[in-house]
């Protein structure tokens, strides 16, 4: 019946008006090649998983979401001469590499010294009353309570994992005024997991935050064996971390790992989001460093890394900050056990994929919930 009444359509077709007909075919064939130019560009990302254009474009808008979170649309001046920091930056001892101590140079840069910001909301004795295997630290912005909750309902909520105690605190710097500091105190009360410093919370002072957090874990919770500095979009498959951790190979001291990034060249361009100024940074390229979406470290790096930062001149680029810092201690990031793990993007959300990987980068906090809740309650195994 339908069948019949299809084919009539289709002979009403074929004999309507000339006009018409051609603009059906050109729009067919237009939807062809379309079509098969998505499955060549879909078999050439598959062909070279780590393209470096496609990766770079996608780490760009990853970073491009950082930003506009961290200013919520409105840019301050991007390095803002402040004399207490002009001060403070004469005392720092000179390193080697001298081409840094122009006074110009002195006025560029933010300070990084953790131990010159003082916590002023923090979560109690938690380290006296229980001995983590492992911390997760989350950087993020006062006002993105999105993610936060997004955390809190997935792997946030995991505190006991292979057997492995495990800490999920938020790290959040200055909030934008007294209304949203209110609700920053509102939202501790009820989670207890938010520590706050007193510097300015933006995106060109991520590295003052990677550092409070290593001064928080230095000085509030030095019994941990393992702590990670995890971005707020990342989803991370906790139990593969664990099961990684404890692993008998894995050192557990002197250890940072993650997704390694070598030979990265320095970005000149002033109108990017990562340029570093040659009085920041002199080196075209930046030491070997773990990418800032997650890194995992064993728990005595952290006061070490506090320490050698004083002598070493912050640049805007925490990861590539970190990998200095390491370099400076005449350490290296270790290769993890299974490099494949550590994922920035995907294509597509895969069961499977997720079951296997410890990282990936998503877009919004709603994929988090969404692929969280997938694998771990729909039944059956995931392969
Ligand atoms: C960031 O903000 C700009 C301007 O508000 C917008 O055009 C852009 O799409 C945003 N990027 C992301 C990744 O959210
Ligand atoms: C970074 O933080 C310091 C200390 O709070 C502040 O003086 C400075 O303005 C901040 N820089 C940016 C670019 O937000």
């Amino acid at each position: 019946m339908r069948l019949a009444a299809r084919r009539r359509r289709k002979s009403r077709l074929l004999t309507m008006s000339p006009p018409c007909l051609p603009k059906k075919i050109l729009s067919w064939f237009k939807f062809l090649i379309l079509l098969s130019m998505a499955l060549l560009f879909l078999c050439y990302v598959h062909s070279i998983p780590s393209s470096p254009w496609w990766e770079n474009s996608l780490l760009r808008q990853h970073y491009q979401k950082l930003i506009n979170q961290s200013y919520q649309g409105k840019l301050p001046p991007p390095f803002r001469v402040d004399p207490n920091n002009l001060a403070k930056a004469d005392e720092l001892p000179e390193t080697t590499s001298s081409t840094y101590s122009t006074l110009t140079a002195r006025t560029l840069y933010h300070q990084a010294y953790a131990p010159n910001y003082q916590f002023i909301m923090d979560v109690g004795d938690v380290c006296k009353t229980k001995t983590p295997f492992l911390v997760l630290m989350v950087p993020v912005a006062p006002g993105n309570k999105e993610a936060r909750h997004a955390i809190r309902l997935t792997w946030g909520k995991e505190n006991s994992v292979q057997g492995e105690t495990i800490l999920t605190l938020f790290m959040l710097g200055l909030a934008g005024g007294a209304e949203q500091q209110q609700k920053v105190l509102q939202e501790n009360k009820l989670h207890h997991d938010l520590i706050q410093s007193n510097f300015v919370d933006s995106y060109l002072n991520l590295t003052i935050k990677t550092m409070v957090i290593m001064e928080w874990l230095a000085t509030r919770c030095p019994t941990a064996a393992y702590a990670m500095k995890v971005d707020s979009d990342m989803f991370l498959n906790i139990d593969n971390l664990v099961l990684m951790l404890q692993k008998p190979g894995i050192p557990k001291t002197n250890y940072l790992t993650g997704r390694i990034m070598w030979d990265i060249p320095v970005i000149r361009v002033k109108s990017s989001k990562w340029y570093v100024p040659e009085e920041m940074y002199p080196n075209p390229k930046y030491p070997t460093y773990t990418l800032g979406m997650g890194y995992v470290f064993s728990n005595d790096l952290p006061p070490k890394i506090v320490a050698i930062s004083k002598t070493i001149r912050p640049f805007n680029i925490e990861d590539a900050y970190i990998g200095m810092c390491m370099k400076q201690l005449g350490l290296a990031p270790k290769p993890p056990p299974d490099a494949s793990q550590f994922q920035a993007y995907n294509t597509e959300y895969n069961r499977c994929q997720y079951s296997r990987i410890i990282t990936y980068i998503l877009q919004s906090p709603q994929e988090l919930i969404n692929y969280w809740m997938d694998l771990r309650k729909k039944p059956g195994p995931p392969c």
